[in-house]
């Protein structure tokens, strides 16, 4: 399957996400074939949100690629503010090759997508995280072999991370549970979709409140309780999180093999440190498969 853009996980089917991570894997073992392969590309990179592993990993992994990368920051890539996101996109398809964009809204990447002459990558919305997902299925399939028949779970505020999750996982084969406060599920939409992929793939997704859920799955992933943009003060929602903090408790309850969190991570609030700085968890390993991701993703867009 070839895709013009990255703007979610539903852009690809199973035979192209499976490949996407057979590059990453193979960009990570040997970097050395890959030197010049965006040799002569330029990329924007804009952001309208913080960030540190995104935007590092963009712009060292064009590099790396032999390519290079013009850093929008929140100020001069705060789209629509300035002029128009048409107007932008029609602009930076002058001079760049490619697009990524972290943004507030994800029209505003169907908008880069449809005015813009480029391909456009979701480097993180308020929908979707599709990058995210793929480093971390990247890094499952280096620990599982396959992530077919396996059983990741989600526990914390439905979000999206845990949409792209939940979507790469179905199209995958891979079982989900999503374990969230009440009140904090996930968009309807998502589920509507995942149901339909899982149907396609055979996986199954379980939906719940419930953390005794957890048991028995492979492994468990966390997220911040709030996501950027979202101004609720922590004390407001504290109480409501708490029985879902993945502890040791929770760990061996669930029996779970790996931990995982996209970062960053916010210290004895959804993750306690002796979890996150444990031997089960691969947070560093999801964090270095950003760059090989991307770099994957970029090669399969841009490389023509
Ligand atoms: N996981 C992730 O996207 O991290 P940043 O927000 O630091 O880019
Ligand atoms: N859900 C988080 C992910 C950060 C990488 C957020 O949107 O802030």
């Amino acid at each position: 399957m070839t895709f013009e853009h990255l703007l979610t996980v539903k852009d690809l089917d199973k035979a192209t996400i499976e490949q996407l991570i057979a590059q990453a894997i193979d960009l990570k073992q040997n970097p050395q074939k890959y030197q010049q392969a965006l040799a002569g590309k330029s990329i924007a990179t804009i952001f309208e949100k913080p960030s540190l592993r995104t935007r590092v990993s963009f712009d060292v992994g064009i590099q790396k690629l032999g390519g290079h990368a013009v850093y929008l920051d929140q100020q001069n890539g705060a789209l629509g503010k300035r002029e128009s996101v048409k107007d932008f996109a029609m602009n930076l398809s002058c001079w760049v090759d490619g697009i990524v964009a972290r943004v507030f809204s994800q029209k505003t990447l169907e908008e880069l997508a449809e005015y813009g002459s480029v391909p456009v990558i979701n480097s993180l919305s308020d929908l979707y995280h599709p990058c995210q997902a793929l480093a971390d299925f990247q890094a499952l399939t280096e620990q599982f072999g396959s992530v077919e028949g396996k059983t990741l779970a989600y526990v914390g505020d439905g979000n999206n991370v845990t949409h792209s999750l939940m979507l790469t996982a179905a199209i995958l084969g891979c079982n989900m549970v999503v374990v969230t406060p009440p009140g904090h599920s996930v968009d309807g939409q998502v589920v509507v979709d995942t149901q339909e992929l899982c149907a396609k793939s055979g996986a199954k997704l379980v939906i719940s409140n419930d953390i005794n859920d957890l048991k028995g799955v492979d492994a468990i992933y966390a997220d911040t309780w709030i996501s950027m943009g979202d101004e609720t003060p922590f004390e407001v929602i504290a109480e409501k999180f708490m029985p879902y903090q993945v502890n040791k408790q929770l760990m061996a309850m669930s029996g779970a093999q790996y931990f995982m969190h996209c970062q960053p991570a916010h210290r004895e609030q959804e993750v306690t440190s002796d979890v996150l700085d444990g031997k089960q968890s691969i947070i560093m390993q999801q964090a270095e498969n950003r760059m090989h991701a991307q770099n994957a993703v970029m090669l399969a867009l841009l490389q023509k």
